[in-house]
């Protein structure tokens, strides 16, 4: 690019088809709030400055914008201005709001709608680039819509093909509300023009609204150049009016995350049924089954499968490791080569070493089980350390807990934990021991040896038989 440019967008509206009980530009879509999507294609162009008209709710919108600019990009929080539209009066006495920070710029203004968070930068870039080679007064980024319904439509001369005018939804004739080429709200104008064209606007249409989009027609009339881009990908126009059109953009911005995932080495088994965020890290050859959500913070790493219906949040999970069907895990890391599930649930703080097994109804919470060890079955660690290659028997308990603290219980490496114990923290069971199955183990219990804390059996031989004949004699009677 050859000239700066500074950007303006446009967020004081109220967002009245989306109840108008939060600022529009902040309702959550699933990359992030609408306004943080628009900046973030924006500043792909690099902007000199950074002018955010604000109204409704301007405070939180500001809030909002401040705290992701001084989080993800710095460099930018000085050239970053709120501009204050005390009425929301139109898109056109909006942007005349933001004159005040362009003041004493020369060059090209980037403006663009905050609630149209599918562009991508590159577009913007492409846009700014063409209106600079044909020197133009207002380019405009244009797309077709099969079904236009509210969109701005652009009336282009007949003979030239020329840009005449942007005619809103609702002022347009039966004939204009047939055109499919709409407008997506992007605009590119020369500083010099714009306070001109502005003071100029009436409201004397359907809203009673100052519209930006009659800078157009004035910019035509004076015989200015007005250009247009047309996007190859109708979808970046679209605009969150309604909470449908928040629900269309949610399922194609999860589209897109998948598709980034796929094309670096990820086989979805059913795609539209997974939820993926967008910040997560996934290694290559992951296999990922049905119904699977990859939320915050989860790294996956090479040739992972996770068979279907798992929830991650938080979560690293290393090389060669399966997940198996019906998992939530938050807050857990997962060392290489390791097997959890079908059906188990790691809350913060597990750690799992390598080659760890962690099967089918087991529990863990602040739970650390070095290599090797396994919990097979039906099983709680919780406050726990979990020697390198323990067993954990199917029914083990840890009692972690008197109602008031927590305690922690520690298992040594190699040692064997019958099923059915309870492990009555805080205790230790040492390296290489045995736990009888059925204990209740209360007190720690030394290396190699054995523990174990069920009553001795006794075997009446002949009972059942003579008890059976009893009884049935009894019911005869
Ligand atoms: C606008 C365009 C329409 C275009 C569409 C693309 C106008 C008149 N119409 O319509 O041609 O097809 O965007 O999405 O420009 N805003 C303010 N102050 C106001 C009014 C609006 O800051 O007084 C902000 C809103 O917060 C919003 C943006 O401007 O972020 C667009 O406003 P909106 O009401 O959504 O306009 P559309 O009806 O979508
Ligand atoms: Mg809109």
């Amino acid at each position: 690019m050859k000239k700066s440019c500074a950007v303006v967008i446009l967020a004081a509206g109220k967002g009245t088809r989306m109840g108008g009980t939060k600022a529009k530009v902040l309702v959550e879509s699933f990359s992030g709030p609408l306004i943080i999507e628009v900046l973030k294609s924006a500043l792909d162009a690099q902007p000199e400055r950074i002018a955010i008209v604000v109204g409704f709710e301007g405070e939180e919108v500001q809030k909002t914008v401040e705290n992701w600019v001084q989080q993800e990009h710095p460099k930018y929080i000085d050239k970053l201005s709120f501009c204050p539209q005390k009425e929301q009066r139109g898109t056109g006495d909006a942007v005349k709001a933001a004159l005040p920070a362009l003041e004493e710029f020369q060059g090209e203004v980037l403006i663009l709608c905050g609630d149209t968070p599918l562009l991508a930068g590159s577009t913007l870039t492409k846009l700014i680039e063409q209106h600079q080679n044909q020197n133009a007064t207002v380019s405009i980024l244009t797309a077709l819509m099969p079904q236009p319904a509210s969109y701005g439509r652009i009336v282009r001369d007949s003979s030239s093909g020329e840009i005449t005018a942007i005619v809103e939804a609702k002022d347009a004739s039966p004939a204009e509300l047939l055109i499919q080429e709409i407008n997506s709200g992007v605009y590119v104008a020369e500083s010099a023009f714009l306070p001109g064209a502005l003071h100029q606007l009436e409201s004397d249409n359907a809203q009673g609204e100052f519209y930006l989009t009659d800078i157009v027609q004035r910019a035509s009339q004076e015989g200015q150049r007005v250009s247009s881009l047309l996007t190859t990908d109708h979808a970046e126009a679209f605009g969150v009016n309604t909470f449908q059109d928040l629900h269309d953009i949610n399922q194609i911005q999860q589209e897109r995350v998948r598709n980034i995932f796929a094309a670096s080495g990820v086989s979805f088994l059913q795609p539209h049924s997974c939820v993926i965020s967008p910040c997560a890290k996934i290694g290559s050859n992951v296999s990922i089954g049905p119904n699977t959500v990859i939320g915050k913070g989860v790294q996956i790493g090479d040739r992972v499968t996770i068979e279907g219906n798992c929830y991650l949040q938080n979560t690293s999970v290393d090389k060669d490791s399966i997940l198996k069907w019906g998992l939530r895990i938050e807050g857990a890391t997962i060392g290489a080569g390791s097997m959890v599930g079908p059906f188990a649930h790691l809350r913060p703080g597990t750690v799992l070493g390598k080659e760890v097994k962690v099967g089918n109804f087991v529990e863990t919470k602040k739970a650390t089980l070095h290599d090797g060890a396994k919990a097979s079955h039906l099983t709680y660690l919780g406050d726990a350390t979990i020697g390198k290659d323990a067993n954990i028997g199917a029914g083990t308990i840890t009692c972690n807990y008197d109602g008031y603290q927590k305690f922690e219980t520690v298992v040594e490496e190699g040692a064997f934990i019958g099923s059915n114990t309870a492990l009555v923290a805080p205790v230790r069971v040492g390296k290489g021991a045995t736990v009888g199955a059925g204990s209740t183990i209360s007190k720690d219990v030394k290396e190699d040896s054995l523990a174990v804390t069920r009553a001795e059996q006794k075997t009446l031989e002949g009972w059942s038989k003579k008890k059976r004949e009893k009884l049935k004699k009894a019911a005869k009677k």
